[in-house]
């Protein structure tokens, strides 16, 4: 076994695989109302080379931990097939999915036989009316419908993301979280990155951590939680006391890139080793050209290894990636 190290001793163990650069919703914060140029389908790993390439990673490169991300992970027809095979990797690992929920009423209990542990649901208003606002779509319902089912079947515990906007849902931070303690779903909100397609993001435009907590502080008392933060990304607080937690990925305020322990597999088969990276590795290329599961391995040893130490989005001269987000896997 050889660990995916990096030059600053970072080693990476939690994959994240994009299964399709496509999706159902529209968000504003994504990508424009009309969608984009989906990748071409001859792009896009087949089931079985994206199994292969997952075996790989854990089979020869200690990675422990999947997170099967999109687009919308759900729309991609093998997905279930997908998760099943994965499961049965020898050692095993902690299987999760990142979903706008949208479908998730009907698969999940079939993601759950098929060996799935968790899902993260991307929510970011529980007002309908917003909830098209931001989407461009009436599907609030689904994905309601979507987080019940999944509890139903097991997938928990439920977390949900959500991406505040100023002048959209920025006060809506208290609901949110009350309308998550009620159900049992864990709560994280997560500052917005310059990843959109449309390359709108903006400083002034972005709500920071900060502003989360004054909001949440108005109708909630928020304590810092114990436990560790680790390599996980959001900082947990117990609400009123607890035990119920709710999280903050400050992803541009603290940035958390020195405990990073990400990989990323893109759909078309490219390595990232960041998501803000503006290099990729070809990994399909190799794999079809007849590569064995060595050279891969090695290939993907060497894309790690030249990980930047972080974002550098205070850099002046920070340039959005290439591919936004919905093409790179959150
Ligand atoms: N900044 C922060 N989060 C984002 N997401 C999508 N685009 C951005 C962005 N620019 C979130 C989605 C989803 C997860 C995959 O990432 O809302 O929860
Ligand atoms: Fe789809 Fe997620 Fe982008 Fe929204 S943020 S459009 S749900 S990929």
């Amino acid at each position: 076994m050889q660990p995916l190290v990096d030059r600053y001793g970072r080693v990476a163990t939690d994959l994240r695989v994009s299964l399709t650069d496509r999706c159902n919703l529209r968000c504003s914060y994504c990508m424009p109302a009309e969608g984009l140029d989906w990748m071409p389908g001859d792009d896009q790993l087949t089931d079985d080379e994206v199994v292969r390439l997952i075996a790989i990673a854990v089979g020869r490169l200690g990675v422990r931990e999947v997170r099967f991300t999109g687009g919308e992970p759900l729309v991609r027809r093998g997905l279930v097939d997908i998760v099943r095979r994965t499961s049965a990797l020898d050692p095993g690992v902690e299987l999760s999915i990142t979903t706008n929920g949208i479908g998730l009423a009907r698969t999940a209990g079939a993601l759950a036989e098929a060996g799935l542990d968790r899902v993260n649901v991307s929510l970011d208003t529980v007002r309908p009316d917003t909830f098209r606002e931001i989407t461009r779509r009436d599907r609030f319902d689904d994905v309601v419908a979507g987080l019940a089912a999944a509890e139903v079947a097991g997938l928990g515990p439920v977390k949900v993301n959500a991406v505040l906007l100023r002048g959209l849902n920025d006060d809506q931070a208290p609901e949110l979280l009350r309308w998550c303690l009620d159900r049992g779903y864990q709560l994280r909100f997560i500052e917005q990155m310059p990843l959109d397609a449309q390359h709108g993001w903006s400083r002034e435009g972005m709500v920071t951590a900060d502003e989360i907590f004054d909001h949440l502080d108005r109708e909630f008392t928020l304590s810092p939680a114990s436990e560790p933060r680790g390599s996980a990304p959001a900082e947990l607080f117990l609400v009123d006391g607890g035990p119920a937690t709710v999280g903050v990925i400050a992803s541009v305020t603290r940035p958390f890139c020195g405990d990073c322990d990400r990989v990323r597999l893109t759909a078309d088969g490219q390595v990232r080793n960041c998501l803000f990276a503006r290099q990729e590795s070809d990994l399909r290329a190799a794999l079809r050209a007849g590569a064995s599961d060595e050279d891969l391995a090695g290939r993907w040893l060497v894309a790690m290894a030249g990980k930047a130490a972080g974002h550098g989005i205070d850099d002046p001269t920070f340039l959005q990636p290439d591919r936004p987000m919905s093409a790179i896997g959150g």
